[in-house]
């Protein structure tokens, strides 16, 4: 039923709508709980590698005690993640991951891979105590503090773009510079600002194997993931990784293209980043930013799933971990085109187009310089 729908109710019916929607989250909330204890523990790993188990096979697989693994199998059967063959008797009851779910839980490379989703909502809760404080004084919680399940959720959930995407349906949209990028005559350098643990650099020196990118990210365990990988693939001579703040005046270098995926509405200084970017590219130069597609305009009444999912993230991680520095923009998940192009005019830009990319988190704006 739509929000405007619901105005119509009496506040009785309306109570009772609020007490089924409430039921159901809080449901689906323990249910989310026990994806992560499958994902994290190596429970749906296991049981796709086999073609079913009993709780005390897969206990002895992923070394875990057999009567919690007994439990999950339950719960797991009983929210339909699993299918079982009901013997009747709880210890020789065997467990199967149905063909699909297994992709959507365990497929890394797949575009339907969601189990980073739900990393990324167990990151967003672990700091609860420091976001109650936030919300009372007006702070924020910084990037770092949430943690490896928050890190890899994101890194995750963005991999599987960057690596089946970015190059073959991203950057066709930027004509000249995919050509630029394709020129091996003249290796393009790039710069890939906020990268996080690099997947957009190491999908960029991937798709176009002449170019050398250089990422840069504030949060040091994620540089040190991001180092590894591009070393653990070959890619440490043409992609680099760098510990430094976007606003950082020092950040110089001459690129040919600029880009920045899911970041800008994170940074407390969004305008210095844009800035030192504009920079980078010198004066008629490209910069590309991915942020999240939200809807040009609040408006409660057509608000769809993916504004309830940024909301989501906007009140638990993205407007906090923008607040943690001071002064700040507080500019949150839902950073509505106009507020972008605010910031990108205040950074120098001369035009701000919306590109033609279908996807649904993220809008992709060009900017020329
Ligand atoms: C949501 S993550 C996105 C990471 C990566 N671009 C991706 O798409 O997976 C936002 C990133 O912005 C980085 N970040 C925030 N403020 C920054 C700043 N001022 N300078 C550099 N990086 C920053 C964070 O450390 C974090 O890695």
């Amino acid at each position: 039923m739509a929000t405007a729908d619901l105005t119509t109710l009496s506040p009785a019916e309306r109570g009772e709508k609020l007490v089924e929607s409430l039921f159901g989250a809080s449901i689906a909330t323990m249910e989310l709980f026990a994806v992560y204890l499958g994902d994290r523990l190596g429970y749906y790993r296991a049981l796709a590698e086999s073609d079913k188990a009993t709780s005390t096979e897969l206990a002895q697989r992923t070394n875990t005690s057999e009567r919690y693994t007994r439990e999950w199998l339950e719960q797991q059967a009983m929210a339909g993640v699993l299918d079982v063959e009901d013997t009747g008797i709880a210890s020789t009851r065997r467990y199967r991951l149905p063909a699909g779910h297994d992709e959507v839980l365990t497929d890394r490379d797949s575009l339907s891979y969601m189990t980073p989703l739900v990393r990324l909502a167990v990151g967003c809760v672990s700091v609860m105590p420091a976001l109650m404080d936030a919300f009372r004084n007006g702070g924020g919680v910084p990037y770092p503090d949430y943690g490896q399940d928050t890190r890899e959720g994101i890194a995750d959930m963005n991999r599987v773009m960057f690596i089946n995407q970015l190059a073959s349906a991203w950057f066709p949209a930027l004509p000249d510079i995919h050509q630029r990028l394709l020129d091996t005559d003249r290796p393009a350098r790039v710069a890939d600002i906020g990268c996080g643990t690099g997947w957009s650099s190491i999908a960029i020196a991937q798709g176009f194997p002449a170019t050398r990118v250089d990422g840069f990210d504030v949060d040091e365990a994620s540089i040190k993931t991001a180092t590894a990988t591009a070393a653990s693939l070959g890619l440490q001579d043409r992609v680099t990784f760098e510990v430094r703040d976007a606003g950082d005046p020092d950040l110089a270098g001459t690129y040919d293209f600029a880009c920045a995926f899911e970041c800008i509405h994170d940074m407390a200084n969004p305008v210095a980043t844009l800035a030192a970017m504009r920079r980078l590219v010198g004066e008629g130069g490209t910069v590309l930013i991915a942020d999240e597609r939200v809807a040009d305009v609040f408006d409660a009444t057509t608000g769809d799933e993916i504004e309830r999912l940024m909301y989501g993230f906007s009140i638990l991680h993205c407007l906090p971990v923008g607040m943690a520095d001071s002064p700040s923009a507080g500019t949150g998940t839902v950073m509505r085109a106009d507020t972008f192009r605010g910031y990108a005019e205040a950074a120098g830009f001369r035009n701000v187009a919306i590109l033609p990319i279908e996807n649904i988190f993220w809008r992709f704006y060009r900017l020329t310089a």
